[in-house]
């Protein structure tokens, strides 16, 4: 009989070698290999599909790598954050988040990160940020908070980093709860930790494009026993499988089948485990990808400048304070005088096949769905996130070495387009 696995590799490869590129600069390269393939295949030879070993597995791998002392697999980054936030706003937790209390948040995010916030009833309220960095700006930070801030969103843009230090200075002296949106930015450090790791719940997303993939998927990592709990209670239906109290709360309750007691609300968040197994292998390689992923930015902007018709066109962000950033794409801001250009030349990237974005949310104040939930902002009270709106884009970052040849005419197509 074949080894299973070597035909697996042989019919990679050969697909491989057949299939037709995404244009010419997709906003992903190809993500995975054989590897997470033959770890996939063989979990499901197991017969297992649904949460077991290779979730736990990761969890643990995952929780030792961010420096947290616990991690929760979820389905999504989306689902993390939704996830954390139930769970700081949960009465079974010793101090929680009440309806109306309000959670900073910076104006360029993702819907993902403010919706969790308004579903537990609290008030997001949106803080400007830097097109320095994209991140948090801590002069309207300092302005937004009142007596009646609780919690922050910190969320980390594109591979770089909120300003950390500072932040948890602000939240130590004004008793907020720090949620670290993260999704954007695992792997990176700020002050010598991973970014997700310093705040109460750090949230990762290992959707297709992001610093690791698992097709779907999240995590949320915390450090106390409390929270691990409550997440993973929350996780699935509230029931009190896997609690640390499980024995207790059965004994509480002897008059409702232990298999099925529900202690608390509760969600289906849970992965499956071709997911973890999928995880299991891109965490192996995050450290290379995200190598590759700057060194392909160094030279990006190398040719950029090097170019004959470079004339400071456009500006890169910069690292946040103590951040060495792992930049999720190539982002820039055209120049300011020449921001009229900015879809013209996006839709110029388009045509020459360089898949192009939007940083992020853009100005999340302008989104219409704010309104829609009686939130009400003016989108002009954000200049550092208006920048960006009008100036901002990205494209992919991708984590396979590019050649010189691929870097010299992504240079000679953005350059050739007429700002003048
Ligand atoms: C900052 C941020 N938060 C949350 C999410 C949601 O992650 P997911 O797509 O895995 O639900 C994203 C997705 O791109 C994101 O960029």
């Amino acid at each position: 009989m074949a080894d299973w696995k070597q035909v697996i590799r042989e019919e990679w490869k050969s697909r491989m070698e057949r299939a037709k590129p995404g244009g010419f600069f997709p906003l992903v390269a190809q993500g995975f290999d054989e590897r997470e393939i033959i770890a996939t295949v063989d979990v499901l030879l197991t017969g297992r599909l649904t949460m077991a070993d290779q979730v736990r597995k990761f969890e643990a791998k995952f929780a030792k790598y961010i420096g947290s002392k616990y991690a929760v697999m979820v389905n999504s980054g989306s689902s993390a954050n939704l996830l954390a936030l139930a769970v700081a706003a949960n009465p079974m937790r010793k101090k929680f988040l009440k309806p109306g209390d309000e959670v900073l948040v910076p104006a360029v995010c993702w819907s993902t990160s403010v919706w969790p916030i308004v579903q537990m009833g609290l008030k997001p309220v949106f803080v400007d940020v830097s097109p320095d960095t994209l991140n948090i700006d801590l002069k309207d930070l300092r302005r937004k908070i009142t007596s009646r801030t609780k919690a922050l969103m910190a969320v980390h843009i594109l591979g770089n980093s909120a300003p950390m230090k500072e932040v948890l200075a602000l939240a130590r002296k004004h008793k907020l709860l720090v949620l670290e949106d993260t999704c954007e930015s695992l792997g990176v450090k700020a002050d010598g930790r991973y970014l997700g790791s310093m705040g109460d719940f750090g949230c990762y997303s290992f959707y297709y494009s992001h610093h690791i993939t698992t097709g779907e998927g999240g995590m949320v990592v915390c450090n106390t026993q409390e929270d691990y709990d409550l997440l993973k209670c929350l996780r699935a239906h509230g029931w009190s499988r896997e609690l640390s109290n499980r024995e207790a709360l059965e004994k509480a309750n002897p008059q409702v089948d232990p298999r099925f007691l529900f202690v608390n609300l509760g969600y289906n968040l849970r992965p499956m485990e071709v997911q973890a197994a999928f995880g299991l292998c891109q965490l192996d390689r995050l450290a290379t990808m995200n190598r590759t992923r700057n060194a392909n930015r160094r030279r990006i902007i190398a040719a950029l400048k090097a170019h004959p018709k470079w004339a400071d066109q456009m500006e890169f962000p910069v690292a946040g304070e103590g951040t060495s950033p792992v930049w999720f794409g190539f982002v820039a801001l055209l120049k300011a005088e020449l921001a009229s250009h900015q879809k013209s030349f996006l839709k110029y990237l388009s045509l020459c096949e360089v898949e192009n974005r939007p940083v992020v949310s853009g100005n999340f104040t302008r989104q219409p769905g704010l309104k829609l939930m009686g939130i009400k902002c003016n989108p002009h009270d954000y200049p550092g996130a208006e920048a960006i709106n009008q100036r901002g884009f990205f494209f992919g970052l991708h984590t396979e070495e590019l050649t010189d040849d691929r870097i010299a005419r992504l240079a000679d197509l953005m350059l050739n387009y007429k700002f003048k």
